[in-house]
């Protein structure tokens, strides 16, 4: 019995020096350890051995057991490092390689131009409010003195925000300007203090919506900045000095502006300015449309009733304001052709700026 085991574990951990990969291994683990196994058969049999026997031939078939589970456990370690090592040459990595470019993000040229319109205005110490975009009939048009059905109206068609409910003369609807956040805002500050409202230099920038055909020259969403200003003493000098420094800020120091009169329902007198076509230098060209000025923004004194129903006595407090779109500059400045590019997303569009 003794010889056997010796036989059986000198048999086993040479077979085992040839084991290379894991199913030969684990084969290996069935036929000298498994239940059948010959040394599990001698387990078996200790019992039908004479008693003097058993204690020599036991000891001795725990020693041969642990032996075949030590070997089989370094060599089920070894064939991992070695599986491990194949895979690390094979699957080497080249790291002298070049890696694969990060693409850069950048500004979209519609907040570039926004950017630089918020530095100039904070330079003359206007600050940014925010208004919202879903708005209101009375806001976008009422308290601005639109009355319902005036035909003001019909410059401006609206996306209307179906609530579910029919809320008559007063429907939701997506700003089709940035003018509402006048009131927004006036009675916000007027809030402060309603007997004595503080001065307002704000500008309001933001999305605005207009139901529109989508062609080369109009969207149905962009973007606008609206000026606020509102004190005791403020009048139609302070608008244009305020406006023609920001021209001269954003085209140079000797572009010429113009004024021309206009109509809005909620700025009197109205007007809008125009700078000198800065392509033909005035000469007239297609850019201009052969008139030798460009259009850039609409403005206006507030009219009273607007001044009133933002919390601001009309007798007391003057203002003025304006209204621009950021996009009509960005596109004359990069001389782009279609405003449809904006919110395209188009790579090939986005990477020139
Ligand atoms: N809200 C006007 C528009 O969208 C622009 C404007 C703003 C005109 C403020 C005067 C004063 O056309």
């Amino acid at each position: 019995m003794l010889s056997t085991l010796d036989q059986i574990e000198k048999k086993a951990l040479t077979e085992l020096e040839n084991i290379t990969d894991e199913s030969a291994l684990q084969s290996w683990r069935v036929s000298f350890l498994g239940r059948n196994s010959p040394l599990m058969k001698v387990f078996d049999q200790l019992g039908t051995l004479p008693r003097e026997e058993r204690p020599a031939i036991g000891r001795r078939a725990n020693e041969v057991k642990q032996a075949l589970e030590a070997a089989f456990n370094a060599r089920s370690e070894s064939l991992r490092q070695a599986a491990l090592q194949r895979s690390l040459e094979s699957e080497r990595l080249d790291v002298t390689l070049p890696g694969r470019p990060v693409r850069r993000g950048r500004l979209h040229p519609a907040t570039q131009t926004l950017r630089e319109v918020y530095r100039i205005f904070g330079e003359m110490g206007f600050q940014i409010y925010r208004s919202r975009e879903v708005e209101t009939d009375e806001f976008n048009f009422q308290l601005l003195n639109f009355p319902p059905n005036h035909p003001a109206r019909d410059m401006q068609d609206t996306f209307f925000v179906d609530a579910g409910v029919d809320r008559g003369d007063n429907p939701i609807l997506l700003r089709t300007h940035t003018s509402p956040g006048q009131i927004r805002a006036m009675r916000e500050f007027a809030a402060m203090d309603p007997q004595n409202p503080p001065p307002i230099r704000i500008i309001l920038p933001g999305m605005c919506f207009r139901y529109e055909q989508v062609t080369a020259r109009s969207e149905v969403q962009f973007n606008q900045v609206e000026g606020l200003a509102v004190g005791e003493n403020i009048t139609f000098g302070d608008l244009k000095g305020t406006l023609s420094d920001f021209a001269r800020r954003v085209y140079g120091q000797h572009v010429r502006t113009r004024f021309r009169a206009s109509h809005f329902p909620f700025t009197e007198p109205s007007a809008e300015m125009d700078i000198e076509c800065f392509v033909c230098g005035g000469a007239g060209c297609p850019i201009c449309k052969r008139t030798g000025w460009l259009e850039i923004l609409g403005c206006g004194m507030v009219h009273p009733v607007v001044l009133r129903n933002g919390g601001y006595d009309p007798r007391r407090y003057t203002g003025f304001a304006f209204g621009m779109g950021p996009e009509r500059i960005t596109i004359l400045r990069h001389k782009i052709e279609d405003i449809r590019n904006f919110w395209a997303n188009d790579f090939r569009f986005l990477q020139q700026f």
